[in-house]
C-alpha cells in the first residue's frame, strides 16, 4: 500500500452488506484512478456471524485498531437470529459514541432518472439534508425497569440532552446551510408535548441562530413536520432533529426521494479528531440476501460522501454524475428500481463511466 493512501477500515458486516460493499470499494478504486487518489482497505469480519461463534461482535481493542485510520465504510449488520439491539449496541453505537460522531448526516435527493413516490415531484422539488444528532438525547443508557414480571412492573427511559450536545448539532446544521443556495434551516420539535428537552432545545436553537443572520430557519413540531415532508419536500434545505426525530425524519426523507436502495449517510466526527463513519442508510436485507440483487447505490453514494468529507469533493461530485448516468438507462437499474441489472452490473457500469 502507498504510504499517502487514505486508510479505509471496511466493514461488510452481514447480508447484504456483503454484497453491496465491494462495489463501493470498485467504484472508489475507479474514481481513484481518475483523481490520483489512492487507498488502504483494512477490511475486517465483524458481523452477526462473528457474535455467534465469539460472542462478540467485534474484538475487545476493536475500534482501537481504526482510532487513526481516515474513514470507517460500512455495510450492514443485523442479522435475523441475532436480537437487533445486540448487533445495534455491539457494534454501530460503540463505533459512533467512541469515535464522537455527532451529526448523522443523510441528503434527500431524487436522483435523476429516479421517480418520488410522490406524484408529480421532480428532482427540483426535492434536495435536502436531514442532520440528526447522533450520540445522546433520546437514545439513552439512562433508566431502568423494577418489579420485572409483576403487575406494578415499571420501565423508565431518561433523555440526555447537553448544551455542548446541542449546540454543536445545531451549530454543524447552520454551517451546513451557509453552503447552500437556500442558506434555510428547519428545526424538528415538540416543546409542547416534552416539556424539559425539548423547550431546551428550542431555546439553544435561537440562541445559535443569531450567530446565523444570513440564514432563514423555521420549526415545526415533529409529527406536522412529517406531514410537510410528505406534502411540501420542496420546503427543505436542511432539516435538524435529535436523535430520535432526526432517526424518523432521515428514513422517512429518503424515502420521498425514492427507493431505501439509494439512500446513503454519513456519521461525521466534523472536528475530525476520529474517523467519520459512511454507510447506506438500509440494512442486512435478509429476504434478498445472497441473491447478487442488491441495489449498490445507496452503497455507492455513501462512498460519495466519504470523498467529500476527506477533501475530495470533484471526485465525490464524478461519482454522482458516474451514478446518476447509469441509472438513467433503465437497464443498468437493480430490480428494486424497475431494472434487470445485478449488483455487480450495477457497480461496474458506474466504474465504467468513470474510467471512460
Ligand atoms: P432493510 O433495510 O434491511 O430491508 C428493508 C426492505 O428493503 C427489504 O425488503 C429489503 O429487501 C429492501 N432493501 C434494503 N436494501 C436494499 C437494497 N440495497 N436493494 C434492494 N432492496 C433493498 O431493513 P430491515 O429488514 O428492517 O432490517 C434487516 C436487518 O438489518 C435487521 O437486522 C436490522 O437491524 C438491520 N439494519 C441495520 C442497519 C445498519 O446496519 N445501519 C440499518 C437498518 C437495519
Ligand atoms: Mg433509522
Amino acid at each position: 500500500a502507498q504510504t499517502n493512501a487514505l486508510k479505509i477500515a471496511t466493514i461488510p458486516g452481514d447480508g447484504i452488506g456483503r454484497e453491496v460493499v465491494p462495489e463501493g470499494m470498485r467504484v472508489l478504486e475507479a474514481v481513484g484512478r481518475k483523481f490520483d487518489i489512492a487507498f488502504q482497505f483494512d477490511e475486517v469480519d465483524w458481523s452477526c456471524e462473528t457474535y455467534k461463534q465469539t460472542g462478540r461482535m467485534m474484538p475487545e481493542d476493536g475500534l482501537e485498531r481504526f482510532k487513526k485510520h481516515d474513514a470507517v465504510f460500512l455495510g450492514a449488520v443485523g442479522w435475523p437470529d441475532v436480537p437487533d439491539h445486540v448487533s445495534l449496541w455491539g457494534l454501530l453505537i460503540p463505533i459512533r459514541r467512541t469515535f464522537h460522531q455527532y451529526v448523522n448526516l443523510r441528503p434527500c435527493r431524487l436522483l435523476r432518472g429516479t421517480t418520488s413516490p410522490l406524484a408529480g415531484r421532480t428532482a427540483d422539488d426535492i434536495d435536502f439534508y436531514v442532520v440528526r444528532e447522533n450520540v445522546e438525547g433520546e437514545y439513552s443508557e439512562a433508566g431502568g425497569r423494577l418489579y420485572r414480571g409483576m403487575d406494578d412492573e415499571i420501565a423508565i427511559q431518561e433523555a440526555i440532552f447537553t448544551r455542548r450536545g446541542v449546540d454543536r448539532v445545531l451549530r454543524y446544521a447552520f454551517e451546513l446551510a451557509k453552503t447552500r443556495k437556500r442558506g434555510h434551516v428547519t428545526s424538528a420539535t415538540k416543546s409542547n408535548g416534552i416539556v424539559h428537552t425539548m423547550p431546551f432545545w428550542d431555546e439553544r436553537f435561537k440562541a445559535v441562530k443569531a450567530d446565523y443572520p444570513d440564514i432563514e430557519t423555521s420549526q415545526y413540531h415533529i409529527d406536522i413536520l412529517c406531514a410537510h415532508f410528505v406534502q411540501h419536500p420542496d420546503w427543505f434545505d436542511v432539516v435538524v432533529g435529535s436523535n430520535l426525530f432526526g432517526d424518523i425524519l432521515s428514513d422517512l426523507g429518503p424515502a420521498v426521494a425514492g427507493s431505501i436502495g439509494i439512500a446513503p449517510s454519513a456519521n461525521i466526527n466534523p472536528e475530525g479528531d476520529y474517523p467519520s463513519m459512511f454507510e447506506p442508510v438500509h440494512g442486512s436485507a435478509p429476504d434478498i440476501a445472497g441473491q447478487g440483487i442488491a441495489n449498490p447505490i445507496g452503497q455507492i453514494w455513501s462512498a460519495a460522501m466519504m470523498l467529500d468529507h476527506l477533501g475530495h469533493p470533484e471526485a465525490s461530485a464524478a461519482v454522482i454524475e458516474a451514478m446518476e448516468t447509469v441509472i438513467a438507462d433503465p437497464a443498468s437499474r437493480t430490480k428494486d428500481m424497475g431494472g434487470k441489472a445485478n449488483t455487480a452490473e450495477c457497480g461496474e457500469a458506474i466504474a465504467q463511466v468513470l474510467a471512460g
